[in-house]
């Protein structure tokens, strides 16, 4: 057997490693406090389910769905983005269905990267937009999370084709506002490059914090793709169903990917999220209650330690500085060994990702106090 050289260049997925490194302490009988992994642990809402459930039996749900989405599903994603964002798009032409935002994300590339181009990547960020690129045999090119757009060397944007935002962000929980869009969406006007914007967590927002499609900046969709998804959304991170949106050309690039690769998403789970984007979203001020208060006490606990950081806006993350003298690896390292606390190493997203930890606050509020006392018992002070 010899497998591709492209093989040799992708790292183990994160997330696997740190499975298996948490699997071992389990087995040992450890009771493992888990912020790795950003999974919500609160269940999908009632009515989402009960919609599946009766659309299971019929005969509308089990044939090959088209890998571009039900007519009807993609229409619920435009009328969603009118009510949302007052973004209009044509179901027809500017949206696409996917198997999760991640599945649309690792495809992109094979429709705009070549051998020798290269993409913007921020540093830190969410691995994807780096190992696609270097799948289609692209070269990602770093650029902090916060660019100085104006700062990319001319012969880098001159073999740009893409640039990734990702607002509010995975690991950081940054977000971003307006004046920031309107830059990236000139930079890409003036340099014919392709703004992907990744919106997973556009719902997850705090104290009455609404975060922003790029797709409301006018003249956006001349260059634009956005990524979106119901998993955080809903609690639906296992269903896998999410949509790519904006510009008819970038929309139409992927859809011819992905009809080569895939044959769409299950028809009940896209009749299922009809109704949850078609619904009362209360469910979802809901869950951000809940989020919420697990920030506060994340935050409030980790505070009294010490560690200074921002209080997050929006997502279910928390970017935490590691202690002087330590490494992401090594507090990483620490905190499971002497705390039993699972978190992901900054690092793992990028290299300015080094002397942070992620922990994501997908766990009730009594299990994020007792590993708040954890730390506090091992001394692991800031
Ligand atoms: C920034 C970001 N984008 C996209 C995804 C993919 O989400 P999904 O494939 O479940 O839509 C994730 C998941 O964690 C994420 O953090």
């Amino acid at each position: 057997m010899r497998k591709s050289k492209r093989l040799d260049k992708i790292p183990p997925y994160l997330f696997v490693k740190i499975e298996e490194k948490k699997a071992e302490l389990v087995k040992k009988g450890i009771d493992v406090i888990d912020f790795g992994i950003g999974d919500p642990d609160l269940p999908t809402p009632e009515h989402i389910i009960s919609k599946m459930r009766e659309v299971l039996p019929t005969t509308e749900a089990e044939n090959y769905p088209t890998s571009k989405g039900e007519p009807l599903f993609r229409k619920a994603v435009a009328d969603w983005y009118k009510k949302r964002f007052n973004v209009l798009l044509d179901p027809a032409t500017e949206v696409c269905a996917l198997i999760g935002s991640k599945e649309g994300l690792a495809h992109l590339p094979l429709a705009f990267v070549d051998p020798g181009d290269v993409t913007l990547v921020p540093d830190p960020s969410y691995p994807v937009y780096k190992i696609s690129t270097i799948l289609a045999g692209g070269e990602p090119y770093l650029i902090p999370l916060v660019p100085d757009l104006k700062k990319i060397p001319a012969n880098i944007v001159k073999r740009a084709k893409l640039l990734y935002i990702n607002y509010p962000n995975n690991p950081t929980a940054a977000v971003a506002e307006k004046d920031f869009f309107e830059q990236c969406v000139n930079f890409c006007r003036e340099n014919n490059i392709l703004l992907v914007s990744d919106l997973a967590y556009s719902e997850m927002g705090y104290d009455g914090y609404k975060p922003i499609s790029v797709l409301e900046i006018p003249g956006a969709k001349e260059v634009t793709i956005e990524f979106h998804s119901l998993s955080k959304t809903y609690n639906m991170t296992g269903w896998r169903i999410g949509m790519a949106v904006g510009n008819k050309d970038a929309v139409s690039a992927l859809a011819t990917i992905k009809s080569n690769i895939d044959s769409g998403v299950f028809k009940a789970i896209q009749l299922a999220a009809i109704t949850a984007l078609s619904s009362s979203q209360d469910c979802v001020a809901q869950n951000n209650l809940f989020f919420q208060e697990r920030r506060d006490v994340l935050y409030d606990g980790l505070s009294s330690l010490g560690f200074k950081l921002p209080k997050p806006k929006a997502t279910f993350y928390m970017w935490v500085p590691v202690p002087k003298g330590e490494t992401s690896a090594s507090f990483t390292e620490k905190l499971l060994d002497k705390c039993g606390i699972l978190v992901v190493p900054g690092s793992g997203y990028g290299p300015s990702g080094e002397g942070y930890v992620r922990f994501a606050f997908t766990i009730p509020k009594e299990r994020i106090k007792l590993a708040i006392k954890r730390l506090k018992d091992a001394n692991l002070h800031s």
